[in-house]
């Protein structure tokens, strides 16, 4: 029978707004990203990432002392410390990534005398190390999977994303390895209160640590409808193997009911603004791609023209931001299970800036759940239980 009393429940928290916030702007039916106002296609024709990593912490575009003092603060802190190292060394071989992520994230505050300091100067600090550090922990993770590859540490000399190529390579990248990781970085930083940020968030509510905030957000963001649909895409793209396949591919894939990785979002019914950068930006590279990437291309074109014949207009499925990236990284020289460490290392910055927003008034984060279940059951010994 129906309940009567039953409350609307929204599930997934669709449509549920939880907080006020300053710090992005999602469009989701004109297919708009603003991070602190500014449009998303003028922060990734031109900013640094310690530009936009700056804006959106603070509120403002740094002027040139800001920048200067924010990227030497951040170059600071690369270091990792040994133990760190040792954690990695020991596991990245065999382990899930972003399992060894989680890990080397939750072992920082054993080493940072702050780790306790709730105060917003010490925060803001913390989220400094935070992002500075995940991009060395990730780097280290991609050395130490593979055979015969050492930790190479950080040179502060070099600017976040060069260093970040340098410590995974153990060289500087080229200047196409560069655009390719500065605009990932950038697209990736922030975006509103998606389901990681929003678990750091719940995780921060009960006034626990930075840290421990963070560590929830990799662990949200490690799920093939968040975060690793990057690498289920490129998966998807690599077993259609022949650009020929892809239309029968994609046909059977809907049939049987799955769903196609990097098309669909919550927010966005129209074409995510961030795959439209990165899918210019792909086929302008094409010219001076390998022939593997160039293939990977023409699969992707021919997958998304019929994802959004079939699904586009019709049901909302555009391309979102993670549809595009794997053709980029392959040409950035990404090995695939490291997409998603990449996204967490450059989301690293919207989680922190959403907790320092969140703490100035906090609440505990707790909904409600509708119980269904029976009550005032009789208690019976065991011995008398079927
Ligand atoms: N392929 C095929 N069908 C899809 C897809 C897809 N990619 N996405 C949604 N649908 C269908 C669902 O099967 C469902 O159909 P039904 O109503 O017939 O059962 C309908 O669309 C609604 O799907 P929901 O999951 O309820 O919608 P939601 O708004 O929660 O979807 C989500 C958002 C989870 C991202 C979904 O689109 C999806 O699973 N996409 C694939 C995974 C992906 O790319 N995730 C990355 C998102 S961006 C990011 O997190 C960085």
């Amino acid at each position: 029978m129906p309940d009567a009393n039953a409350p609307k429940i929204n599930k997934g928290l669709d449509g549920i707004y939880v907080s006020e916030s300053k710090i992005c702007k999602v469009d989701g039916l004109n297919g708009k990203l603003y991070y602190r106002g500014y449009p998303i296609d003028d922060i990734a024709a031109n900013c640094s990432f310690e530009e936009a990593s700056y804006l959106i912490l603070h509120g403002t575009l740094p002027n040139r002392g800001q920048l200067d003092e924010f990227s030497k603060s951040l170059s600071a802190e690369r270091d990792l410390p040994t133990l760190v190292v040792d954690v990695i060394e020991d596991t990245a071989s065999e382990k899930d990534p972003m399992h060894v992520l989680m890990s080397a994230v939750s072992l920082l505050p054993a080493f940072d005398e702050e780790a306790d300091d709730a105060g917003e100067d010490a925060n803001l600090r913390k989220s400094i190390r935070i992002i500075s550090k995940m991009s060395s922990i990730v780097a280290a993770i991609g050395r130490y999977r593979n055979e015969g590859e050492e930790y190479v540490p950080p040179d502060k000399s070099l600017d976040h994303v060069e260093n970040f190529m340098y410590m995974l390579n153990g060289k500087k990248p080229t200047k196409q390895e560069y655009d390719i990781m500065r605009i990932m970085f950038l697209l990736q930083l922030e975006h509103s209160s998606n389901a990681s940020t929003f678990s750091a968030m719940v995780t921060g509510s009960s006034l626990s640590d930075i840290y421990s905030a963070v560590t929830s957000a990799i662990g949200t963001l490690k799920g093939p409808l968040h975060g690793e649909a990057d690498e289920m895409a490129l998966k998807m793209i690599e077993a259609i193997g022949n650009p020929d396949n892809t239309e029968k591919y994609i046909e059977d894939a809907l049939a049987g009911k799955q769903r196609i990785m990097g098309f669909g979002h919550r927010i966005y019914k129209t074409y995510d603004p961030r795959a439209k950068i990165l899918k210019k930006y792909l086929l302008e590279l094409q010219e001076h791609s390998a022939e593997d990437v160039r293939k990977l291309t023409e699969i992707a074109l021919r997958a998304e023209k019929m994802m959004i014949d079939k699904l586009g207009a019709s049901h909302g499925i555009w391309p979102n931001v993670d549809f595009f990236a794997g053709p980029l990284y392959t040409a950035a020289g990404i090995q695939i299970d490291l997409f998603t460490p990449i996204f967490a290392a450059s989301r690293a910055t919207g989680w922190c800036a959403h907790l320092l927003e969140y703490w100035k008034e906090n609440k505990l984060i707790r909904p409600l759940e509708y119980y269904t279940g029976p009550l005032d059951l009789k208690y019976l010994p065991i011995g008398e239980r079927q």
